[in-house]
């Protein structure tokens, strides 16, 4: 692979964050891009200043989808080190993704790397309390300006950064879910654990409904009966049992997520009973009825832990723990905010540091 090319911009003012950042919608000031080609591979490595994607209006994601995303997050530690949670392990998730929808992969050490330098320049974005952070989104998509249903022979990779805060309006509070029977979000054996715009724009509908009757999100059923969970619009779910910690397991038509994957791991670790296993909308009912359901809370990149204060399913209406934060969901995001902010040793290894440098004006 080529060496990366750098076009950097010297900043005129200082950054001046707002208190409240909200999600996606401030931009840093520099881009990581490179193009594909089948004679060329990867090419054209470049890190320059954040512009508009010129664009045939025949470019072929745009009619037929074929767009792939990943959503990652780089940390301010409390020693004021930068760091970046589990890299490598969004990057291949961005391959497996690729690899479904017919797209070039890409090498997941050199993507590491260039996000490294990325997030180093442009370091100084970086928000520094608990919940905040550097939200990291790598992205592809097809680029041939042609209007035939095949996979697109040329692509584009790019990063763009962004500082976040919560990622519900509510903050860390917990959120109010509704669940969907009217519509569903994916199919085994379809797109559903491949992080793309399809399983995204399936969702809008639901959510906006949702939205309008007070809720925060929809909490999907299966595609078939619509009787198991599935996950939430942004984040896989855990329920905690009595006796069992369980989470649907992965069977296709859910995103395998790296902060589910972490929890279950946290949670082994703390000796929990976690499962993984088919979880019936009937079952989370009757547990309720029983008193054995102890609360319901989510997982994702961007929500990080977010528990569930209330969950309704048609005319059932089910408050949690009070509509207070659950024991579990404040132990695992302390212990998660914690891993990030460089207060709890990382004894996992999913911590990788970005080295502070400084980089020759353009
Ligand atoms: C993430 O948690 O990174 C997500 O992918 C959610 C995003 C769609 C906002």
């Amino acid at each position: 692979m080529e060496q990366i090319k750098y076009i950097i911009k010297e900043r005129a003012e200082k950054i001046v964050l707002p208190e409240k950042l909200g999600f996606g919608q401030i931009f840093t000031d520099h881009v990581f891009e490179m193009d594909y080609n089948p004679k060329k591979g990867w090419h054209n490595p470049t890190i320059k200043p954040i512009d508009s994607l010129p664009m045939h209006p025949a470019t072929s994601f745009i009619h037929y989808g074929q767009t792939i995303f990943e959503g990652m997050k780089a940390f301010k530690t409390i020693n004021d080190e930068v760091v970046l949670f589990r890299p490598d392990v969004h990057i291949q998730r961005l391959n497996n993704s690729a690899r479904r929808i017919c797209m070039p992969e890409v090498d997941v050490n050199f993507v590491v790397e260039a996000l490294k330098e990325l997030v180093a320049i442009d370091s100084d974005w970086i928000p520094a309390k608990r919940g905040e952070a550097l939200y990291i989104r790598p992205f592809m998509f097809g680029t041939d300006p042609a209007l035939g249903v095949r996979p697109s022979f040329e692509y584009k990779f790019v990063i763009v950064l962004s500082p976040v805060g919560a990622y519900y309006p509510e903050g860390f509070k917990p959120v109010k879910i509704l669940v969907q029977d009217d519509y569903v979000r994916a199919v085994r054996k379809g797109l559903g654990e491949c992080k793309t715009a399809a399983n995204y724009a399936a969702s809008l509908l639901a959510t906006e409904e949702a939205v309008r009757k007070g809720f925060t999100q929809v909490l999907w059923l299966d595609g078939v009966e619509q009787k198991y969970l599935e996950e939430v619009g942004t984040m896989n779910i855990f329920v905690t049992f009595k006796n069992e910690v369980a989470t649907p397991n992965l069977n296709g038509s859910i995103l395998p997520g790296v902060t589910r994957r972490s929890v279950i791991q946290i949670l082994k670790e703390w000796n929990m009973n976690i499962v993984e296993r088919p979880i019936s909308i009937q079952e989370v009912i009757s547990s309720y009825e029983k008193g054995d359901l102890l609360g319901v809370f989510g997982t994702g990149t961007a929500a990080i832990i977010s528990s569930v204060g209330w969950l309704t399913y048609k005319d059932k209406n089910m408050t949690l723990n009070n509509g207070q934060p659950g024991e579990l969901d404040t132990k695992l995001f302390n212990e998660l905010t914690g891993i990030h902010r460089g207060e709890k040793e990382d004894e996992h290894g999913w911590i990788y540091k970005v080295e502070k440098k400084d980089f020759a004006v353009s």
